[in-house]
């Protein structure tokens, strides 16, 4: 069987993938706060525009103007691809408000959408009842609910702890058939910014931790470097 793989358009991340993302599959991209989750998303949803497959980015957080301003920044042309319907983005406000699948859904369906970024999870916190196992049945339906209709996900979630040697696990990064982990490691006075592909079920792809950049051209992983600071740390 050959696998469909999705390129996420992040330069050095398709290669330590050995190709993208396994169409269908269910992707969570976690990370302390400023982690890059964010931009990361951007780049898949951009991605996707360029192939011709219609992205939707979903965010509880922000307005879609700042969305669309954010990924302009880094010369991503959000609001040409919301008008020829590549780019949707919808912004779902949690104040005072049960939330339900059901707006994302007709969206998908309205506008055949093929990828989806949820940013970010934390939105199944506030789902009908408060407890953990509701968040748990939540994102197991919502998993079901996009390979049904045929979408790849990626989805961000927050992490508390950046070293990646203590870092803890919660529900949603076994519920998740890929986890990608985005960490800071002290270098001297500053932090170096690295990521580790910990899981993606059903396809290959390289194990190591890997150096990467945010600057106006969004996210570049060095997939053929070395972290620096591990080095320095006497670790490899
Ligand atoms: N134009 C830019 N040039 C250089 N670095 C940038 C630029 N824009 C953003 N960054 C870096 O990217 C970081 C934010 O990335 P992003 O918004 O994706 O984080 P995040 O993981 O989504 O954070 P949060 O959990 O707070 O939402 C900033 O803190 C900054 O360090
Ligand atoms: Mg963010």
């Amino acid at each position: 069987m050959v696998l469909e793989l999705l390129g996420t358009g992040i330069s050095g991340l398709d290669e330590l993938l050995k190709g993208g993302i396994r169409k269908t599959n269910s992707v969570l991209i976690a990370g302390v706060p400023g982690a890059g989750k964010t931009v990361f998303g951007m780049h898949y949803i951009y991605e996707g525009a360029q192939r011709g497959e219609p992205g939707l980015f979903i965010s509880y957080e922000e307005s879609e103007l700042s969305i669309v301003e954010y990924a302009e920044s880094f010369s991503m042309p959000y609001t040409q691809l919301i008008q020829k319907g590549l780019v949707t983005v919808l912004s779902i406000p949690l104040i005072g408000k049960i939330v339900t699948f059901a707006p994302i859904v007709d969206m998908i369906r309205k506008n055949k959408i093929q990828r989806v970024f949820l940013d970010s999870i934390t939105l199944f916190e506030f789902m009908d009842s408060m407890s953990a196992m509701s968040f748990r049945r939540e994102i197991i339906e919502f998993i079901r609910i996009m390979k049904e209709m045929g979408v790849t996900l990626m989805a961000s979630s927050e992490k508390k702890i950046a070293n990646i040697d203590v870092i803890e696990y919660g529900a949603q990064d076994f519920l998740f058939q890929g986890l990608i982990l985005l960490t800071k490691v002290r270098k001297g006075a500053s932090f170096e910014r690295c990521i580790n592909i910990s899981k993606m079920r059903g396809q290959s792809h390289q194990l190591g931790i890997y150096p990467f950049a945010i600057d106006e051209r969004g996210v570049q992983v060095y997939a053929q470097q070395l972290p620096f600071s591990l080095i320095e740390r006497g670790d490899l």
